[in-house]
Protein backbone atom coordinates (compact mmCIF):
# COMPACT_ATOMS: atom_id res chain seq x y z
CA UNK A 1 0.00 0.00 0.00
CA UNK A 2 2.88 2.58 0.61
CA UNK A 3 3.67 2.36 -3.06
CA UNK A 4 0.22 2.74 -3.91
CA UNK A 5 -0.53 4.84 -7.22
CA UNK A 6 -2.16 7.25 -4.69
CA UNK A 7 0.35 6.96 -2.51
CA UNK A 8 3.31 8.62 -4.58
CA UNK A 9 1.03 11.04 -5.84
CA UNK A 10 0.49 12.22 -2.53
CA UNK A 11 3.89 12.31 -2.17
CA UNK A 12 4.75 14.12 -4.45
CA UNK A 13 2.41 16.80 -4.62
CA UNK A 14 2.85 17.03 -0.68
CA UNK A 15 6.97 17.65 -1.49
CA UNK A 16 5.93 20.39 -3.86
CA UNK A 17 4.24 22.10 -2.15
CA UNK A 18 6.08 21.54 1.11
CA UNK A 19 9.41 23.03 -1.22
CA UNK A 20 6.98 26.05 -2.01
CA UNK A 21 6.04 26.49 1.31
CA UNK A 22 9.62 27.04 2.84
CA UNK A 23 10.53 29.23 -0.37
CA UNK A 24 7.75 31.69 0.95
CA UNK A 25 8.33 32.10 4.14
CA UNK A 26 11.88 32.53 4.69
CA UNK A 27 11.33 34.81 8.05
CA UNK A 28 9.27 31.97 10.20
CA UNK A 29 12.06 29.57 9.40
CA UNK A 30 14.90 32.04 10.43
CA UNK A 31 12.06 32.74 13.54
CA UNK A 32 12.19 29.02 14.65
CA UNK A 33 15.98 28.83 13.78
CA UNK A 34 16.17 31.96 16.46
CA UNK A 35 13.83 30.13 18.85
CA UNK A 36 16.34 26.96 19.08
CA UNK A 37 19.44 29.15 18.77
CA UNK A 38 17.90 31.05 21.59
CA UNK A 39 17.88 27.63 23.83
CA UNK A 40 14.20 26.68 23.69
CA UNK A 41 13.73 23.48 23.44
CA UNK A 42 13.22 21.83 20.17
CA UNK A 43 12.32 25.73 19.30
CA UNK A 44 8.57 25.17 20.51
CA UNK A 45 6.72 25.76 23.54
CA UNK A 46 4.13 23.97 22.43
CA UNK A 47 4.71 20.42 20.37
CA UNK A 48 1.15 19.35 20.57
CA UNK A 49 0.50 21.94 17.85
CA UNK A 50 4.02 21.84 16.72
CA UNK A 51 4.17 20.69 12.48
CA UNK A 52 7.06 20.35 10.21
CA UNK A 53 9.36 21.78 8.34
CA UNK A 54 8.74 25.08 10.58
CA UNK A 55 5.24 26.56 11.79
CA UNK A 56 4.68 30.45 10.45
CA UNK A 57 5.33 32.64 12.84
CA UNK A 58 2.92 35.64 13.53
CA UNK A 59 3.69 39.21 13.70
CA UNK A 60 0.13 40.81 13.78
CA UNK A 61 -3.52 39.59 14.23
CA UNK A 62 -7.04 41.26 13.77
CA UNK A 63 -10.17 40.13 13.81
CA UNK A 64 -10.01 36.74 11.93
CA UNK A 65 -6.72 37.85 10.19
CA UNK A 66 -3.00 36.95 10.92
CA UNK A 67 -0.17 38.43 9.10
CA UNK A 68 2.99 36.14 9.25
CA UNK A 69 6.48 37.46 9.59
CA UNK A 70 7.24 37.16 5.90
CA UNK A 71 3.90 39.49 5.19
CA UNK A 72 1.45 37.31 4.36
CA UNK A 73 -2.08 37.99 5.63
CA UNK A 74 -4.39 34.82 5.98
CA UNK A 75 -7.74 34.40 7.16
CA UNK A 76 -7.47 32.02 10.03
CA UNK A 77 -10.41 29.36 9.96
CA UNK A 78 -8.60 27.66 13.52
CA UNK A 79 -9.03 30.62 15.95
CA UNK A 80 -5.89 28.84 18.33
CA UNK A 81 -8.61 26.13 18.53
CA UNK A 82 -10.77 27.66 20.30
CA UNK A 83 -9.12 29.98 22.36
CA UNK A 84 -9.45 32.58 19.67
CA UNK A 85 -13.53 31.95 19.45
CA UNK A 86 -13.73 35.74 19.09
CA UNK A 87 -11.05 36.68 16.40
CA UNK A 88 -7.87 38.20 17.26
CA UNK A 89 -7.69 41.23 19.90
CA UNK A 90 -11.48 42.11 20.17
CA UNK A 91 -12.70 45.34 21.33
CA UNK A 92 -14.30 44.62 24.29
CA UNK A 93 -11.56 42.03 25.98
CA UNK A 94 -9.03 45.03 24.61
CA UNK A 95 -11.26 47.32 26.47
CA UNK A 96 -11.89 45.58 29.44
CA UNK A 97 -8.27 44.42 30.03
CA UNK A 98 -6.94 48.01 29.07
CA UNK A 99 -9.08 49.00 32.40
CA UNK A 100 -7.57 46.25 34.85
CA UNK A 101 -4.56 46.65 33.27
CA UNK A 102 -4.59 50.51 34.10
CA UNK A 103 -5.74 49.60 37.79
CA UNK A 104 -2.97 47.56 39.12
CA UNK A 105 -3.99 44.27 37.62
CA UNK A 106 -2.44 41.90 40.32
CA UNK A 107 -4.24 43.89 42.88
CA UNK A 108 -1.84 42.65 45.67
CA UNK A 109 -2.41 38.66 45.71
CA UNK A 110 -5.95 39.40 47.31
CA UNK A 111 -9.27 38.68 45.64
CA UNK A 112 -10.69 41.67 43.40
CA UNK A 113 -14.35 42.58 42.06
CA UNK A 114 -14.32 40.56 38.86
CA UNK A 115 -14.11 37.13 39.56
CA UNK A 116 -17.77 37.12 41.82
CA UNK A 117 -18.98 38.82 38.70
CA UNK A 118 -17.26 36.03 36.43
CA UNK A 119 -18.71 33.49 38.47
CA UNK A 120 -22.16 34.28 38.77
CA UNK A 121 -22.34 34.43 35.08
CA UNK A 122 -20.82 30.97 34.16
CA UNK A 123 -23.15 29.38 36.99
CA UNK A 124 -26.09 30.81 35.61
CA UNK A 125 -25.00 29.15 31.95
CA UNK A 126 -24.31 26.08 33.76
CA UNK A 127 -26.42 24.86 36.10
CA UNK A 128 -24.18 21.99 37.02
CA UNK A 129 -21.41 24.46 38.38
CA UNK A 130 -22.94 25.20 41.88
CA UNK A 131 -19.45 26.29 42.90
CA UNK A 132 -16.73 27.00 40.78
CA UNK A 133 -12.89 27.94 40.98
CA UNK A 134 -11.16 29.36 38.64
CA UNK A 135 -7.79 28.26 37.00
CA UNK A 136 -5.51 29.29 34.37
CA UNK A 137 -5.82 26.28 31.99
CA UNK A 138 -7.83 23.69 31.18
CA UNK A 139 -5.12 21.25 31.56
CA UNK A 140 -5.34 22.75 35.11
CA UNK A 141 -8.52 22.79 35.59
CA UNK A 142 -9.75 19.38 34.83
CA UNK A 143 -6.61 18.33 37.22
CA UNK A 144 -8.33 20.02 39.98
CA UNK A 145 -11.65 18.36 39.29
CA UNK A 146 -10.31 14.70 38.83
CA UNK A 147 -8.18 15.34 41.99
CA UNK A 148 -11.30 16.77 43.81
CA UNK A 149 -13.09 13.12 42.91
CA UNK A 150 -9.84 11.33 44.34
CA UNK A 151 -10.14 13.65 47.38
CA UNK A 152 -13.37 13.07 48.11
CA UNK A 153 -14.11 9.66 46.99
CA UNK A 154 -10.78 8.15 48.71
CA UNK A 155 -10.45 6.03 45.48
CA UNK A 156 -7.61 6.21 43.15
CA UNK A 157 -8.98 4.73 39.39
CA UNK A 158 -10.30 7.30 36.73
CA UNK A 159 -11.88 6.43 33.71
CA UNK A 160 -11.37 7.87 30.33
CA UNK A 161 -11.71 6.97 26.43
CA UNK A 162 -9.09 5.45 24.45
CA UNK A 163 -7.00 8.67 22.67
CA UNK A 164 -8.88 11.14 24.89
CA UNK A 165 -7.00 14.89 25.63
CA UNK A 166 -8.08 16.55 28.38
CA UNK A 167 -4.81 18.77 28.63
CA UNK A 168 -0.79 18.64 28.70
CA UNK A 169 -0.25 15.78 31.22
CA UNK A 170 -4.26 13.79 30.54
CA UNK A 171 -4.30 11.97 27.60
CA UNK A 172 -6.11 8.26 27.55
CA UNK A 173 -5.13 5.41 26.35
CA UNK A 174 -3.26 5.36 22.99
CA UNK A 175 -2.79 8.84 23.71
CA UNK A 176 -0.79 8.54 26.75
CA UNK A 177 3.02 9.70 27.08
CA UNK A 178 5.32 10.26 29.26
CA UNK A 179 4.69 13.22 31.05
CA UNK A 180 1.27 12.29 31.87
CA UNK A 181 -0.17 12.30 35.70
CA UNK A 182 0.02 8.98 36.98
CA UNK A 183 -3.51 8.45 37.25
CA UNK A 184 -4.59 4.77 37.72
CA UNK A 185 -6.56 4.53 34.48
CA UNK A 186 -9.29 2.99 32.75
CA UNK A 187 -8.99 2.91 29.61
CA UNK A 188 -12.57 1.98 27.26
CA UNK A 189 -13.07 2.62 23.42
CA UNK A 190 -15.56 5.49 22.39
CA UNK A 191 -18.82 4.47 21.63
CA UNK A 192 -20.30 1.56 23.62
CA UNK A 193 -22.71 2.34 26.26
CA UNK A 194 -23.55 -0.55 27.36
CA UNK A 195 -19.92 -1.78 27.55
CA UNK A 196 -18.39 1.72 29.42
CA UNK A 197 -21.50 1.08 32.57
CA UNK A 198 -20.41 -2.36 32.79
CA UNK A 199 -16.61 -1.28 33.64
CA UNK A 200 -17.69 1.35 35.35
CA UNK A 201 -19.74 -1.55 37.56
CA UNK A 202 -17.22 -3.64 38.03
CA UNK A 203 -14.49 -0.80 38.87
CA UNK A 204 -17.72 1.01 41.24
CA UNK A 205 -15.25 -0.12 44.74
CA UNK A 206 -11.93 1.97 43.03
CA UNK A 207 -13.41 4.30 40.37
CA UNK A 208 -13.31 8.18 41.51
CA UNK A 209 -14.30 9.69 38.33
CA UNK A 210 -15.31 9.28 35.06
CA UNK A 211 -14.42 11.92 32.46
CA UNK A 212 -14.96 12.97 29.17
CA UNK A 213 -16.02 15.37 26.52
CA UNK A 214 -19.75 15.37 26.45
CA UNK A 215 -18.87 15.71 22.17
CA UNK A 216 -15.79 13.57 21.68
CA UNK A 217 -13.80 16.54 19.93
CA UNK A 218 -10.22 15.48 20.75
CA UNK A 219 -8.62 14.19 18.74
CA UNK A 220 -10.44 14.78 15.59
CA UNK A 221 -14.11 16.13 16.09
CA UNK A 222 -14.87 12.65 15.22
CA UNK A 223 -18.53 12.86 15.17
CA UNK A 224 -21.10 14.55 13.08
CA UNK A 225 -23.68 14.62 15.64
CA UNK A 226 -23.86 14.89 19.30
CA UNK A 227 -23.77 11.29 20.99
CA UNK A 228 -27.26 10.28 21.42
CA UNK A 229 -28.74 11.16 24.98
CA UNK A 230 -29.44 7.20 25.56
CA UNK A 231 -25.92 6.66 25.51
CA UNK A 232 -24.33 9.91 28.01
CA UNK A 233 -27.73 9.08 30.34
CA UNK A 234 -26.42 5.09 30.29
CA UNK A 235 -23.01 6.70 31.85
CA UNK A 236 -24.71 9.27 33.94
CA UNK A 237 -26.82 6.48 36.11
CA UNK A 238 -23.60 4.16 35.99
CA UNK A 239 -21.76 6.79 37.57
CA UNK A 240 -24.59 7.50 40.17
CA UNK A 241 -25.07 3.76 40.99
CA UNK A 242 -20.74 3.54 41.29
CA UNK A 243 -20.85 6.75 43.43
CA UNK A 244 -18.29 8.09 41.29
CA UNK A 245 -18.20 11.44 39.82
CA UNK A 246 -18.99 12.11 36.15
CA UNK A 247 -16.61 14.88 35.15
CA UNK A 248 -17.49 16.42 31.71
CA UNK A 249 -14.45 18.44 30.22
CA UNK A 250 -16.39 20.95 28.09
CA UNK A 251 -12.76 23.17 27.64
CA UNK A 252 -13.89 22.62 23.89
CA UNK A 253 -17.76 21.84 23.63
CA UNK A 254 -18.86 24.68 25.94
CA UNK A 255 -19.22 26.33 22.78
CA UNK A 256 -21.67 24.09 21.15
CA UNK A 257 -24.69 25.68 22.75
CA UNK A 258 -24.89 28.35 25.44
CA UNK A 259 -25.31 25.53 28.19
CA UNK A 260 -22.67 23.75 26.69
CA UNK A 261 -22.93 20.03 25.14
CA UNK A 262 -24.38 18.80 28.70
CA UNK A 263 -27.60 21.20 27.91
CA UNK A 264 -27.65 19.82 24.35
CA UNK A 265 -27.97 16.27 25.57
CA UNK A 266 -29.89 17.06 28.66
CA UNK A 267 -27.29 14.98 31.35
CA UNK A 268 -26.16 16.55 34.21
CA UNK A 269 -22.47 16.03 35.51
CA UNK A 270 -21.36 16.01 38.52
CA UNK A 271 -18.49 18.33 37.88
CA UNK A 272 -17.65 20.39 34.51
CA UNK A 273 -14.60 22.17 33.30
CA UNK A 274 -14.07 24.92 30.93
CA UNK A 275 -11.41 26.57 29.34
CA UNK A 276 -10.02 28.74 26.14
CA UNK A 277 -12.19 31.10 24.92
CA UNK A 278 -13.81 31.83 28.36
CA UNK A 279 -10.67 34.34 28.64
CA UNK A 280 -11.13 36.11 25.42
CA UNK A 281 -7.40 35.34 24.37
CA UNK A 282 -6.14 35.66 27.99
CA UNK A 283 -5.44 32.16 29.59
CA UNK A 284 -8.45 30.75 31.11
CA UNK A 285 -9.78 27.93 32.63
CA UNK A 286 -12.35 26.72 35.51
CA UNK A 287 -14.08 23.59 37.45
CA UNK A 288 -16.85 23.87 39.21
CA UNK A 289 -20.06 20.99 40.24
CA UNK A 290 -22.55 20.54 42.84
CA UNK A 291 -22.17 21.42 46.15
CA UNK A 292 -21.47 18.08 47.21
CA UNK A 293 -18.62 17.30 45.33
CA UNK A 294 -17.51 21.39 45.39
CA UNK A 295 -17.82 21.29 49.23
CA UNK A 296 -14.50 20.43 50.48
CA UNK A 297 -12.88 23.65 48.68
CA UNK A 298 -14.47 25.68 51.39
CA UNK A 299 -11.52 27.32 53.98
CA UNK A 300 -13.66 26.75 56.92
CA UNK A 301 -14.83 23.04 55.62
CA UNK A 302 -13.53 20.83 58.45
CA UNK A 303 -11.79 18.90 55.90
CA UNK A 304 -10.80 21.18 53.57
CA UNK A 305 -8.59 20.71 50.86
CA UNK A 306 -5.96 23.01 50.63
CA UNK A 307 -4.91 24.70 46.63
CA UNK A 308 -3.51 27.65 45.25
CA UNK A 309 -2.35 29.07 41.90
CA UNK A 310 -0.65 32.55 42.07
CA UNK A 311 -2.36 33.52 38.97
CA UNK A 312 -5.59 31.25 39.09
CA UNK A 313 -8.01 34.60 39.58
CA UNK A 314 -5.84 37.26 37.84
CA UNK A 315 -7.44 40.44 37.10
CA UNK A 316 -6.77 40.65 33.42
CA UNK A 317 -8.39 37.04 32.41
CA UNK A 318 -11.48 37.81 35.08
CA UNK A 319 -12.20 41.28 33.44
CA UNK A 320 -12.06 39.67 30.14
CA UNK A 321 -14.30 36.93 30.71
CA UNK A 322 -17.10 39.78 31.82
CA UNK A 323 -16.51 41.49 29.05
CA UNK A 324 -16.93 37.94 26.55
CA UNK A 325 -20.09 37.07 28.74
CA UNK A 326 -21.65 40.15 28.44
CA UNK A 327 -20.85 41.52 24.85
CA UNK A 328 -19.41 38.58 22.76
CA UNK A 329 -21.31 35.42 23.67
CA UNK A 330 -24.93 35.75 24.49
CA UNK A 331 -26.95 32.75 24.14
CA UNK A 332 -28.20 34.38 20.85
CA UNK A 333 -24.89 34.64 19.59
CA UNK A 334 -23.55 31.46 20.19
CA UNK A 335 -26.66 29.84 18.43
CA UNK A 336 -26.50 31.53 15.46
CA UNK A 337 -22.62 30.84 15.33
CA UNK A 338 -23.19 26.73 15.50
CA UNK A 339 -26.16 27.27 13.28
CA UNK A 340 -23.56 28.87 10.61
CA UNK A 341 -20.90 26.04 11.49
CA UNK A 342 -23.59 23.55 11.03
CA UNK A 343 -24.29 25.25 7.43
CA UNK A 344 -20.77 24.86 6.50
CA UNK A 345 -20.39 21.45 7.46
CA UNK A 346 -23.17 20.77 4.97
CA UNK A 347 -21.84 23.10 2.69
CA UNK A 348 -18.23 21.23 2.14
CA UNK A 349 -19.86 17.78 2.54
CA UNK A 350 -21.96 18.51 -0.81
CA UNK A 351 -19.01 19.91 -2.48
CA UNK A 352 -16.64 16.80 -1.67
CA UNK A 353 -19.67 15.00 -3.10
CA UNK A 354 -20.22 16.86 -6.00
CA UNK A 355 -16.41 15.92 -7.11
CA UNK A 356 -16.61 12.27 -5.64
CA UNK A 357 -13.59 13.08 -3.23
CA UNK A 358 -12.82 11.49 -0.46
CA UNK A 359 -13.91 14.11 2.15
CA UNK A 360 -16.25 14.07 5.27
CA UNK A 361 -16.67 17.13 6.76
CA UNK A 362 -17.11 15.82 10.71
CA UNK A 363 -18.22 18.08 13.80
CA UNK A 364 -21.21 19.51 15.32
CA UNK A 365 -21.79 23.23 15.17
CA UNK A 366 -18.68 25.40 15.09
CA UNK A 367 -16.18 22.87 15.48
CA UNK A 368 -15.52 21.06 12.21
CA UNK A 369 -12.50 18.34 10.96
CA UNK A 370 -12.37 17.48 7.51
CA UNK A 371 -11.47 13.85 7.61
CA UNK A 372 -10.15 12.54 4.08
CA UNK A 373 -11.55 9.60 3.66
CA UNK A 374 -14.82 8.08 1.76
CA UNK A 375 -16.66 5.89 3.95
CA UNK A 376 -18.57 7.43 6.55
CA UNK A 377 -16.77 8.46 10.30
CA UNK A 378 -18.83 6.72 12.35
CA UNK A 379 -20.72 3.32 12.01
CA UNK A 380 -23.11 1.32 14.50
CA UNK A 381 -22.27 -1.54 16.19
CA UNK A 382 -24.49 -4.02 15.58
CA UNK A 383 -27.65 -4.03 18.04
CA UNK A 384 -26.12 -2.80 20.80
CA UNK A 385 -28.35 0.28 22.21
CA UNK A 386 -27.14 3.53 21.20
CA UNK A 387 -23.77 2.49 20.37
CA UNK A 388 -21.32 3.19 17.73
CA UNK A 389 -17.54 3.20 16.26
CA UNK A 390 -14.89 5.38 14.50
CA UNK A 391 -14.44 4.00 11.41
CA UNK A 392 -10.99 5.58 10.22
CA UNK A 393 -9.30 4.78 7.16
CA UNK A 394 -6.08 2.93 7.45
CA UNK A 395 -4.84 4.12 4.13
CA UNK A 396 -1.05 6.12 4.84
CA UNK A 397 -1.71 8.17 2.12
CA UNK A 398 -4.87 9.99 4.28
CA UNK A 399 -2.37 11.59 7.12
CA UNK A 400 -0.60 13.34 4.96
CA UNK A 401 -3.42 14.99 2.99
CA UNK A 402 -4.57 17.38 6.18
CA UNK A 403 -1.07 18.75 5.26
CA UNK A 404 -1.40 19.05 1.73
CA UNK A 405 -4.80 20.47 2.14
CA UNK A 406 -3.23 23.01 4.71
CA UNK A 407 -0.06 24.45 2.74
CA UNK A 408 -2.41 24.40 -0.45
CA UNK A 409 -4.76 26.62 1.20
CA UNK A 410 -2.16 28.80 2.67
CA UNK A 411 0.08 29.03 -0.48
CA UNK A 412 -2.88 29.49 -3.15
CA UNK A 413 -5.84 31.08 -1.08
CA UNK A 414 -4.74 32.90 2.05
CA UNK A 415 -6.49 30.71 4.32
CA UNK A 416 -5.20 29.18 7.12
CA UNK A 417 -7.06 26.22 7.02
CA UNK A 418 -6.95 24.03 10.57
CA UNK A 419 -3.27 22.80 10.82
CA UNK A 420 -1.36 20.39 8.36
CA UNK A 421 -1.59 17.59 11.47
CA UNK A 422 -5.14 18.00 11.10
CA UNK A 423 -7.89 20.57 9.07
CA UNK A 424 -9.30 21.93 12.28
CA UNK A 425 -11.87 24.43 11.42
CA UNK A 426 -12.79 25.47 15.05
CA UNK A 427 -14.59 28.67 13.49
CA UNK A 428 -13.95 31.99 15.34
CA UNK A 429 -17.07 34.57 14.90
CA UNK A 430 -14.84 37.02 13.30
CA UNK A 431 -15.40 35.31 10.01
CA UNK A 432 -17.68 36.70 7.34
CA UNK A 433 -19.90 35.44 5.12
CA UNK A 434 -17.37 36.80 2.17
CA UNK A 435 -14.84 34.58 4.52
CA UNK A 436 -17.44 31.41 3.97
CA UNK A 437 -17.96 32.20 0.38
CA UNK A 438 -14.22 32.25 -0.28
CA UNK A 439 -13.25 29.40 1.42
CA UNK A 440 -15.92 27.20 -0.16
CA UNK A 441 -14.64 28.41 -3.49
CA UNK A 442 -10.96 27.79 -2.11
CA UNK A 443 -12.42 24.43 -1.48
CA UNK A 444 -14.04 24.12 -4.77
CA UNK A 445 -10.30 24.58 -6.50
CA UNK A 446 -8.58 22.14 -4.27
CA UNK A 447 -10.67 19.49 -5.34
CA UNK A 448 -11.16 20.07 -8.68
CA UNK A 449 -7.16 20.28 -9.21
CA UNK A 450 -6.50 17.28 -7.46
CA UNK A 451 -9.32 15.59 -8.44
CA UNK A 452 -6.90 12.71 -10.26
CA UNK A 453 -4.81 12.24 -6.67
CA UNK A 454 -8.18 12.16 -5.00
CA UNK A 455 -9.77 9.84 -7.18
CA UNK A 456 -7.01 7.53 -6.92
CA UNK A 457 -6.93 7.75 -2.92
CA UNK A 458 -10.94 7.02 -3.40
CA UNK A 459 -10.25 4.05 -5.27
CA UNK A 460 -8.15 2.45 -3.03
CA UNK A 461 -9.90 2.97 -0.28
CA UNK A 462 -12.87 0.80 -1.55
C1 LIG B 1 -10.96 18.95 25.68
C2 LIG B 1 -9.79 19.70 26.19
N1 LIG B 1 -9.52 19.66 27.51
C3 LIG B 1 -8.48 20.32 28.03
C4 LIG B 1 -7.64 21.06 27.24
C5 LIG B 1 -6.46 21.76 27.85
O1 LIG B 1 -6.63 23.13 27.90
P1 LIG B 1 -5.33 24.05 28.06
O2 LIG B 1 -4.58 23.94 26.77
O3 LIG B 1 -5.88 25.41 28.32
O4 LIG B 1 -4.55 23.53 29.22
C6 LIG B 1 -7.87 21.14 25.87
C7 LIG B 1 -6.97 21.91 25.00
O5 LIG B 1 -6.91 21.77 23.81
C8 LIG B 1 -8.97 20.44 25.33
O6 LIG B 1 -9.23 20.47 24.03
Amino acid sequence: MTDSPAQRAVDAAYEALQAEYVAANPKSAAAFAAAKDAGIAGGTNRASVFYAPFPLTFVDAQGATVETADGQKLTDLLGNFTAGLFGFSPAPVQAAVQNAMAHGHALGGGPNLYEAEAARKLTARFPSMEQIRFTMTGTEANTYAINTALAVTGRRKILVYDGAYHGAWIHGGRSAGPLDTPYEKITVPYGNADLIARTIEQNAGDLAAVILEPVMVNPTTYLKRVAPKAYLHRIREACTAAGCALIFDEVMTSRLAPGGAQALVGVTPDMTTIGKYFGGGLPFGAFGGSRAWMARHDPFHPQTINSGGTFNQNALSMAAAVAVLDELWSPEQCVAHNARGDALREAINQLGQQHGAPLQACGTGSLITLIWQKDPVIGEIGNETVAHELNISAHPAVRLLPALFWFYMVLRHDFLAGSPRLNYLTLPTALTEADYDRFLSALNDFLARNRKLLGLLAEEMV
